[in-house]
């Protein structure tokens, strides 16, 4: 089939190399030229597990431009969503993509939301601004389950493909589309798909705040919250994944997400609590380190070495990253903050320009009064904390191994 995909990020690039992957023709749009010079030389604009070799194997199948001219049968749709500041979620990118491909596309076509947009928008916000240029064609919201990291095997091994459709045409054309992949298949109205993906974000970001609540109480009593979970996902009832306790959840979907599902819940006139919940107790988690901190010492003049800075582990990520609240705490109480990272030091340099950044873990912890350990980083399994002024070790996310001749306390366990 002849695909397009709009949008060079990292679902449209993923996206679109997966489907040349499954031969198809796929042509990529975006107005960042910089971007698509690179996929015209066949260099992958961001760093996923795979892409690199997956693109250089389809590049015949790969063409790259900054123009909208759209001859191909699918138009995919994935531009950014961006938060605004009542963090409802920013259209801009999806209208004016929507008005191009209206402009350009040929009669008959399919247009597919990708992006992760508010129920309703594809058919209040997509269909009429492509309908006002006349065309006639199919519409349909896809929703990505992607993790940053993994997203070309989650591509290509979903646990399901949701197809949300109004008619059955073009939910037949997507089957196909979608044919050499081996998952189940729900088609649903386009509404319906975009609330299954908000509602799986909010139900997995609800397991973490979950895991956090109840390890801040196991804190108290004294007992492992690691080992209580294992006790509660014996149910079969309830799945094992997502219940890891620690400083909470960052990125760039899962906060930007429950934030859009809030504020439009809203705008419609219903509070939702629990995810008002879900969040709160996500924005105290990462500061509790501190509480803890300071229970050792006052930080007004200390070093404090961070480990970890990226949102997660195996990525350069810092958008949402729990070690930017615990950083900000300690820099507006005096406190000197050495950091390291293997992946993320960069990212963080334009977040934090005047900490110290280290080359490695050691250089981190030499002369340190305390140790934060903030992503779940392999490297940071078993440092040598010898070389720390203080042995004082708190951890955000559970990694270490070694924990002899240390003071040790973990964030909620
Ligand atoms: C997530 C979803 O998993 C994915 O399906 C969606 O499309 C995009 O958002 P991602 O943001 O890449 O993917 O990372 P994920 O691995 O889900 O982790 C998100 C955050 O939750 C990280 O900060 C992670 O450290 C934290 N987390 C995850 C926990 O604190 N505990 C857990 O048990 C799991």
């Amino acid at each position: 089939m002849k695909v397009c995909v709009v949008g060079g990020g990292y679902v449209g690039v993923t996206t679109a190399v997966c489907f040349a992957e499954m031969g198809n023709e796929v042509k990529i749009i975006d107005i960042d030229k910089e971007k698509i010079d690179k996929i015209k030389k066949g260099e992958a604009p961001i760093y996923e597990e795979g892409l690199q070799e997956m693109m250089e194997r389809n590049m015949e199948r790969i063409e790259a431009t900054t123009e909208y001219e759209i001859d191909e049968d699918i138009i995919f749709i994935c531009v950014g969503t961006p938060s605004k500041s009542d963090g409802s979620i920013e259209l801009k990118y999806v209208e004016a993509a929507a008005k191009r491909i209206g402009e350009t596309m040929k009669d008959g076509s399919i247009v597919v939301v990708k992006s992760t947009v508010f129920p309703g928008t594809t058919q209040q916000v997509v269909k009429p601004i492509i309908e006002s240029y006349g065309k006639n064609f199919g519409i349909a919201m896809n929703p990505e389950f992607l993790r940053e990291g993994k997203a070309i095997h989650d591509f290509m091994n979903p646990d399901r493909i949701v197809i949300g459709v109004e008619d059955e045409e073009t939910a037949n054309i997507l089957k196909k589309l979608y044919e050499p992949i081996k998952a189940p298949v729900l088609i649903t109205t386009p509404t319906e798909a975009e609330m299954i993906k908000y509602a799986s974000n909010a139900f997995l970001a609800t397991k973490i705040s979950f895991a956090n609540e109840i390890g801040n109480l196991c804190k108290i009593l004294g007992i492992d919250v690691y080992k209580v979970m294992k006790g509660v996902s014996m149910d079969h009832r309830i799945s094992p994944h997502f219940l890891n306790a620690g400083v909470g959840f960052g990125g760039s979907c899962f906060p930007k997400d429950l934030r859009a599902l809030l504020a439009g819940s809203r705008q419609l006139g219903y509070e939702m609590e629990l995810i008002d919940a879900v969040l709160s107790v996500n924005e105290r988690q990462p500061l509790r380190i501190i509480n803890i901190l300071e229970k050792y010492m006052d930080v007004k003049g200390k070093t404090i070495a961070v480990l970890g800075l990226a949102f997660k582990a195996n990525t350069d990520d810092v958008r949402e990253s729990r070690s930017i609240p615990v950083i900000r705490e300690l820099i507006r109480k005096g406190a000197i903050v050495k950091a390291y990272d293997p992946m993320a030091m960069e990212n963080m340099k334009k977040i934090f320009p005047d900490i110290i950044y280290c080359r490695s873990v050691k250089e981190a912890l030499k002369e340190a009064d305390a140790c934060l350990i903030l992503t779940d980083w392999e490297e940071f399994s078993e440092p040598d904390f010898s070389v720390m002024k203080r042995k004082i070790v708190i951890e955000g996310r559970r990694v270490l191994k070694n924990k002899e001749g240390i003071t040790y306390e973990g964030v909620c366990w």
